[in-house]
């Protein structure tokens, strides 16, 4: 039997203290996944966008946010449950931006959700060009962990043969030439009619299949996969759309571009987009390099009536 290569005995070849912050959020896992059956109905308030936060949401927050801390390598915590950043330690070499637990309207629901983390040498707010690492955590029927530090996009998964130790599953990720399926979020009556028909061309002319899941880091591992196109896109309602720019699009946006994709925010790709409100939300869009050139003619951008 071929002996399984650990997550922390691939992250040795990094910087010291990226492979030691990288190997402790790692370990996170165990104790997040085990919460979630105690947390599956309540609501612990409403976040700074308005939106419902779940118990769940609040723990693993917090969770992260403490052992995190007590790394000693974080300077600055963005999370999109907290108000104001954490400043943690001001020495610290790592900023991280996070969105905790992505996807949390499928817990009552018992579909898929993760974690989202941009790892930066820098403060924020600066482009996606500037993230040191990125990383997502799948909670589906497996637990798997993407992560990418520069040196390509490698998939690991939790707790296999035994070992109690995410392991190697793929080696530097590529997404296959030819997309598969697509998702996209939001109300498509509300979409331009441009981003409509695009969206019917997916099916007609790309014969890509659908498949949404709600969770973006689950729709995200889908098209990594497969792949294929996942938009949450502007419409009237929304025209910057749902998703965050610093705590979803941008670390998913490396690691998506890395594995030879390409990700357009409506003018131009996600890890180039520059904004300095640290909250603030995105359209996105995430598809084969063809499929995104094409996406480029297409006027996605709606805008509020009246306006
Ligand atoms: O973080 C926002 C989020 O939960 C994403 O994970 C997901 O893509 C989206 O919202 C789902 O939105 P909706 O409920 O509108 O389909
Ligand atoms: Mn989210």
């Amino acid at each position: 039997m071929e002996r399984e290569i650990t997550f922390e005995e691939h992250t040795r070849e990094l910087e010291p203290e990226l492979a030691r912050l990288l190997v402790t959020i790692a370990d996170m896992t165990v104790e997040i996944r085990n919460e979630f059956p105690h947390r599956l109905m309540g609501v612990s308030g409403t976040n700074k966008y308005g939106e419902v936060v779940s118990e769940l949401d609040a723990w693993v927050n917090d969770y992260i946010c403490k052992k995190l801390a007590a790394t000693g390598l974080v300077r600055k915590i963005y999370s999109e449950e907290l108000v104001q950043p954490l400043l943690v330690r001001e020495d610290a070499p790592f900023v991280v931006a996070m969105d905790p637990l992505d996807g949390s309207s499928n817990i009552v629901t018992n579909n898929p959700f993760g974690t989202i983390m941009g790892i930066y040498r820098k403060d924020l707010p600066v482009t996606g060009e500037n993230l040191a690492a990125s990383l997502y955590k799948l909670y589906g029927p497996i637990t798997t962990l993407v992560y990418d530090a520069g040196k390509g996009v490698h998939e690991f998964v939790k707790h296999r043969k035994g070992a109690a130790k995410y392991c190697l599953l793929h080696e530097k990720m590529k997404i296959p030439e030819e997309g598969g399926v697509f998702g996209l979020g939001g109300e498509p009556l509300e979409w331009t009619p441009e981003f409509l028909r695009f969206a019917k061309d997916l099916v007609k002319v790309h014969k890509l299949k659908l498949r949404y899941c709600g969770a973006f880091v689950g729709d995200f591992s889908q098209i990594l996969h497969k792949g294929g196109f996942f938009s949450y896109p502007s419409s009237v309602k929304n025209p910057k759309g749902k998703l965050r720019l610093f705590y979803e699009a941008q670390p998913m946006a490396k690691i998506f571009e890395d594995a030879g994709g390409a990700t357009w925010s409506g003018s131009e790709s996600l890890l180039k987009t520059k904004c300095d409100d640290v909250n603030v939300r995105t359209p996105l869009y995430f598809g084969n390099k063809k499929i995104i050139e094409l996406l480029k003619g297409v006027k996605t951008v709606a805008h509020k009536e009246g306006e």
